[in-house]
């Protein structure tokens, strides 16, 4: 009996460190902090910093760039919103994938966010391009070494725009009907870069 309680205490111990537990397979550490501590002011950070959208596998992924979304809290849990229209490269991945990533950077790395937002993974080999490094995280999903923060997310609902739905209506934003798809995820980790290296 003693024995289960000790064992029980244990892995009591270990499930509640696991949410500091650092990344540290490669280069850079990163810890996962709650996302209630996350620093940032949410509109700036979408608005003006931008961020990557990730999805697909270690073998196979996409990323591109987005300034729409927001951070939030629903059905009780903490969410994020991205809005991918159909025909990038990136949807198919966000679409076959059960997580996503989005990686928020410093500003050193403006134009290479601007470069994932301008050409297609179709196309080009953008991570390259960019000077990007792949970051393969403990679940398997990826991110960028060179992100500050990056948030993983489960998919837990989406939907397209629907034309009958808008009450002002984003006619300039869609003149060929090309509707935005709307991805909630749920924020299953926080990533910040460990400064102190
Ligand atoms: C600043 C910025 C913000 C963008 N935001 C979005 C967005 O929120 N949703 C979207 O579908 N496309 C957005 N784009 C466009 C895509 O990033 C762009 O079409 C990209 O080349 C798609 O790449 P892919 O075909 O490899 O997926 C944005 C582009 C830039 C430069």
């Amino acid at each position: 009996m003693k024995k289960i309680l000790s064992y029980t205490v244990l892995m009591l111990a270990v499930l509640s460190c696991r949410q500091n537990t650092p990344i540290t397979n490669t280069m850079n550490v990163f810890t996962s902090i709650d996302s209630r501590e996350i620093p940032d002011n949410v509109v700036h950070l979408m608005a003006d910093d931008w961020m990557l959208i990730t999805a697909g596998t270690p073998a196979r992924f996409n990323t591109m760039t987005a300034s729409w979304g927001a951070l939030g809290h629903l059905w009780n849990r903490p969410v994020a919103f991205c809005f991918i229209r159909p025909q990038r490269y990136t949807f198919e991945f966000a679409e076959a994938q059960d997580y996503f990533t989005l990686s928020f950077f410093d500003e050193t790395y403006r134009p290479a966010l601007a470069l994932c937002g301008r050409v297609s993974g179709r196309d080009v080999d953008k991570v390259k391009e960019a000077g990007l490094t792949p970051r393969i995280l403990e679940s398997g999903n990826v991110a960028f070494e060179e992100a500050r923060m990056i948030l993983e997310c489960r998919k837990i609902y989406t939907d397209f725009f629907s034309p009958e739905q808008f009450i002002d209506p984003a006619t300039d934003i869609y003149p060929s009907g090309d509707f935005h798809k709307m991805y909630i995820g749920e924020i299953i980790n926080v990533w910040i870069k460990d400064n102190d290296q």
